[in-house]
């Protein structure tokens, strides 16, 4: 779907569905009282008869009133006066969006009844952006009456140069989301490692540097922990570095973002029940982050010098794959006794990060994981998980999340806990039972960080929404941690 800005006075296309933005309570006022009286009142016939009173995401759908500007009128509510930000411009418009995406109408204008909103004219558009997102490329059937119809979304602005000007970091943003979204979307069939960094390396045409290890490499470089968990699966583990430098200082110290790639998570020989295993597609949640943030870096030209790093890999059952009770030594020289094979994501973040931190001394790392299925008992499905270290990273990820309305919430990291992942035979064990289950991954993390600023997301419960209730986040891959990296990066350390 295309955005374009364009002026109040600009006619409206023949087949245009006009989306008016209201405030809860102001339903009737500026741009929207006019259509009203344009159309001989056919606004306020409506309402009398609807319970419509502009709250966030109430949307009022009328057909064909005489006199009005376009042939359909949504009006959407866009909640208080008082609340109207970024989030509530984005959202306002995706309700618009999603009301008449698949009506038939090939354009849909956006307008704001009142001119104090249409500030958030960059932001709807991103919004649209966002709420337009599908993945159908595996639909062969799928009648045309059903696919969205919207092509063409225009949005209403004061000065829409400067509109479409304020909108290309925006749209490079919409883009990365829709990237990892993507990633996160593709079956596991499709999307093994080597795949995975076949699409990584593409992105050298964003300007980014990609180099690629595999197994032999990862072998030299002792990482025995993320060959464990890979060493099951028929297809080979690999280890992305892609890199952008955009500061002016080519030497600047870089800031680092890690990922987990477990691009099928069965659990190895601790066998998932069956039920709902398909989701395991999605364990590769957190290295879509990191790649979707390299896209936007890159695409936006950020004025930083950054790393990511996702290690890739399967985990699978087979004659040749780890067992529980096995004891491997990481590129740390660390030994852990994998308890659990289904505990695989910090086996794989364990070289990943050890790896980072030696080759790259970056100034942070940032890890993102669907890490554990205890952060959903935690937190519920809304927020994701934060572990740190350092407080100053974690104010700068809990300032971008409110910002970007990925929503996180900081969790405790007591040193207390480290007695659950004693090993009898090993420096640590790999898991440490229900109590804290998301808190004990996150120490044994720890291990393999040393006094450098970490942070820790643990995104298991905001990487996938089935169903959602976020209109800028249609139902499935969300591209969580994009956003809230990108605004990191952009508020704290570029420039
Ligand atoms: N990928 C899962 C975590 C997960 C579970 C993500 C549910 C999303 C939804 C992870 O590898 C895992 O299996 N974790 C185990 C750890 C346990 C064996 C200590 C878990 O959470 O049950
Ligand atoms: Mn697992
Ligand atoms: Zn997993």
């Amino acid at each position: 779907m295309e955005i374009e800005f364009v002026k109040f006075e600009a006619a409206a296309p023949e087949k245009a569905a006009l989306a008016v933005i209201v405030f809860e309570g102001e339903v009737l006022s500026g741009s929207a009282a006019d259509i009203d009286k344009a159309s001989g009142g056919a606004l306020t016939r409506a309402l009398a008869n609807t319970r419509f009173t502009g709250g966030k995401g109430q949307t009022l759908d009328l057909l064909s009133p005489t006199g009005a500007p376009a042939g359909r009128i949504v009006l959407v509510g866009a909640g208080k006066r008082e609340a109207w930000d970024d989030i509530a411009a984005e959202h306002a418009a995706a309700s618009g969006y999603s009301a008449v995406k698949a009506s038939g109408l090939e354009v849909l204008r956006i307008a704001f009844a009142d001119p104090a909103a249409e500030r958030g004219a960059v932001h709807a558009a991103l919004g649209a952006r966002l709420a337009a997102y599908r993945f159908d490329r595996y639909r062969t059937k799928e009648p045309a009456e059903k696919k969205p119809s919207i092509t063409m979304t225009e949005i209403v602005a004061a000065d829409p140069d400067a509109a479409l000007a304020a909108f290309a970091d925006q749209a490079a943003l919409a883009d990365a989301v829709a990237f990892a979204r993507d990633l996160v979307s593709e079956p596991a069939n499709v999307l093994y490692p080597v795949e995975f960094a076949r699409r990584l390396k593409a992105l050298e045409g964003l300007g980014l540097e990609v180099s690629i290890l595999g197994e032999a490499e990862m072998k030299d470089l002792g990482m025995g922990s993320l060959l464990g968990v890979g060493q099951g699966s028929g297809r080979e583990s690999q280890l992305v570095v892609m890199r952008w430098n955009g500061a002016a200082d080519p030497a600047a110290q870089p800031v680092a973002f890690v990922g987990k790639g477990v691009c099928f998570d069965t659990g190895g020989i601790s066998l998932k029940p069956a039920d709902g295993m398909e989701d395991m597609k999605w364990d590769m949640g957190g290295a879509a982050a990191v790649s979707g943030l390299m896209h936007v870096l890159a695409a936006r030209k950020a004025k930083v010098n950054a790393v990511g790093v996702v290690g890739l890999v399967e985990n699978m059952p087979d004659g040749n794959a780890q067992r529980p009770g096995d004891v491997v030594t990481s590129m740390s020289g660390q030994t852990i006794e994998v308890i659990n094979t289904d505990a695989e994501g910090r086996l794989v973040l364990a070289d990943a990060l050890w790896y980072t931190q030696r080759e790259f001394k970056p100034k942070f790392m940032v890890d993102l994981a669907t890490l554990t299925g205890a952060i959903i008992i935690s937190l519920g499905n809304d927020y994701a998980g934060l572990f740190s270290n350092n407080d100053e990273l974690s104010e700068n990820l809990l300032a971008a999340s409110k910002a970007e309305g990925e929503p996180l919430w900081r969790m405790p990291l007591p040193a207390a806990y480290d007695k659950q992942i004693e090993s009898m035979i090993a420096d640590v064990k790999n898991t440490g039972g229900r109590p804290g289950g998301s808190i004990t991954a996150a120490l044994f993390l720890k291990k393999f960080v040393n006094d450098l600023p970490w942070a820790h997301l643990d995104i298991a419960s905001t990487a996938w929404k089935k169903p959602s209730s976020v209109p800028t986040i249609p139902e499935g891959a969300t591209g969580y941690g994009v956003r809230l990296l990108n605004r990191m990066v952009a508020d704290k350390y570029e420039g």
